[in-house]
């Protein structure tokens, strides 16, 4: 694998587990041991696989993608939002030479086909003095997996590549142009700023201009989805020319009503 990556620094040192409970708990001990920038951890399973607020990441073995990979950039803790975002970017991209402009983006970072979710990011920081000490970015992408891969439960709203594509995709092949793609955005981030982060991310999220709802822990926030700002946060405007942050939850775009009158 490693003698494949064109890659400069992502996965240039690679630990590779069969089995093993989450890639970002290795990635985060081994970052923690000083473990250099780019340092990659992929798995064929994950026991314990977790998503973003203690969700599970459904990750069985043969047939998907899950990895973690150390950054230490030398920036305000503030940026630190920005480094999913990045990744929600460069992952969209790898996976759209798969399902040509089918693959769109949901704030904050999922990486969706049509109404599914094929792709998730958990980003990790450890903070020191309001600097990034590290972050680790954990990227799982649901390649060959098929319907009985997933729970009944989530089969609505999750898919895979093959799924979406009907052919079968090389693991090794997807990684090396995650792995690479990811570094190209990683190195945009840190020259030029999150403007061109933005920018793509914006291009790839129909839910930008749309009225949306987004939901944290119970609680529904619904306006019109304006500006992605620079702590990636969410700006929704509200009725009355206000403006609403929003740092967390899951967004869906509020569609009419397809018959409003009930027809
Ligand atoms: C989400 O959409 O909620 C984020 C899912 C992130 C899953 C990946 S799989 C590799 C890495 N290891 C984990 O335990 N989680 C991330």
């Amino acid at each position: 694998m490693q003698e494949t990556l064109g890659t400069r620094l992502f996965g240039g040192r690679l630990y590779f587990y069969p089995e093993i409970a989450s890639t970002n708990d290795e990635a985060i001990a081994l970052a923690m041991a000083g473990a250099p920038e780019g340092t990659a951890v992929l798995a064929d399973a994950q026991t314990a696989g977790r998503g973003r607020w203690h969700r599970s990441w459904i990750s069985p073995p043969g047939v998907n993608i899950y990895t973690s990979i150390v950054l230490r950039p030398e920036c305000e803790s503030s940026r630190a939002s920005q480094i999913p975002i990045m990744a929600g970017v460069a992952a969209a991209e790898v996976l759209d030479s798969v399902c040509p402009g089918r693959v769109k983006l949901k704030w904050p970072n999922d990486v969706m086909i049509g109404p599914k979710k094929v792709c998730g990011i958990l980003s990790q920081a450890k903070i020191t003095s309001k600097k990034i000490n590290f972050a680790v970015v954990g990227i799982g992408i649901n390649v060959n997996a098929v319907l009985h891969h997933f729970p009944k439960t989530i089969r609505e709203s999750a898919t895979s590549l093959f799924l979406e594509s009907g052919g079968e995709i090389s693991r090794h092949d997807l990684l090396i142009s995650l792995y690479e793609n990811l570094e190209k955005w990683y190195k945009q981030l840190l020259q030029k700023g999150f403007g061109p982060i933005r920018k793509k991310w914006i291009e790839s999220a129909p839910m930008m201009g749309q009225p949306i709802r987004i939901t944290f822990k119970g609680e529904k926030t619904e306006g019109m989805a304006k500006r992605l700002d620079d702590d990636g946060c969410l700006v929704l405007a509200v009725e009355g020319n206000e403006e609403i942050k929003v740092s967390a939850g899951d967004a869906i775009i509020m569609r009419w009503k397809e018959n409003a009158f009930g027809d």
